[in-house]
């Protein structure tokens, strides 16, 4: 369990809840974390950017004591500038938003700055590198959406790799590349070979009885890991 994901170099794995079980989020959380998840990726969806609606601020608030790792909040929201405040306030440490809702993008990193937390952008599949590139200078990480945005158990769009390695290009060494969608057993090390540093899990994992083993077979594709 990681408490600051930019304090190391190393690959990490983090575990969206929005495959977990909703009835028992607390124990979800206590599960996957001493499986093996270095962080948590919480899904946020207001059913206008993309066609699913999730949680916002009342469950990141409940699930903040539960435990002291990074809370990686994916907003695929049409309206994050609105919606950051309250997530950052309920204990959100990254605010992701999504590109394609942002006119300037660079101004809305530089506003979800403001509030104190780290900023990360990020682009749906269609979505060209290019679209980020004003904004690059302004972010913590780069998120590279390899499903469409909305639903855990999607399959992974390899189509997305070439953008990694573009992206991985123009990266400083404190940024970060996260990827997201449909990374299991047979696809994480595609995404590992395209300069990724964070995967995100929902269904590989939580979808498994055993989330130890789960995230044990995932970690097996991670260059030398130097868990301390
Ligand atoms: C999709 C979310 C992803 C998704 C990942 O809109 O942003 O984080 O939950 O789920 P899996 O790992 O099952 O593809
Ligand atoms: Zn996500």
């Amino acid at each position: 369990m990681i408490i600051d994901p930019f304090t190391t170099r190393d690959r990490l794995i983090t575990a969206s809840i929005l495959s977990a079980d909703f009835s028992k989020l607390g124990s979800e959380i206590d599960d996957v974390l001493a499986g093996g998840a270095d962080f948590l990726h919480l899904d946020v969806l207001d059913a206008h950017f993309a066609p699913n609606l999730s949680f916002g601020p009342p469950v990141i608030r409940c699930i903040r004591p539960v435990t002291r790792a990074f809370f990686d909040a994916h907003l695929m929201i049409a309206e994050p500038l609105r919606w950051a405040p309250a997530m950052v306030k309920a204990g959100a440490q990254n605010i992701t938003f999504h590109v394609e809702v942002a006119d300037d993008p660079a101004r809305f990193a530089r506003e979800i700055r403001q509030l104190g937390c780290r900023v990360g952008i990020a682009l749906s599949p269609s979505t060209p590198v290019q679209a980020i590139l004003p904004a690059l200078d302004e972010v913590d990480v780069v998120l590279v959406m390899s499903v469409v945005p909305g639903f855990s158990g999607q399959v992974f769009m390899p189509e997305v790799l070439g953008k990694c390695q573009e992206i991985k290009k123009r990266l400083r060494e404190n940024q970060r590349m996260e990827i997201d969608g449909g990374i299991n057993e047979q696809t994480i090390a595609s995404a590992v070979a395209a300069g990724v540093d964070w995967f995100v899990t929902a269904s590989a994992v939580f979808d498994e009885p055993d989330r130890r083993a789960a995230l044990a077979k995932l970690r097996q594709h991670l260059p030398g890991r130097s868990d301390s």
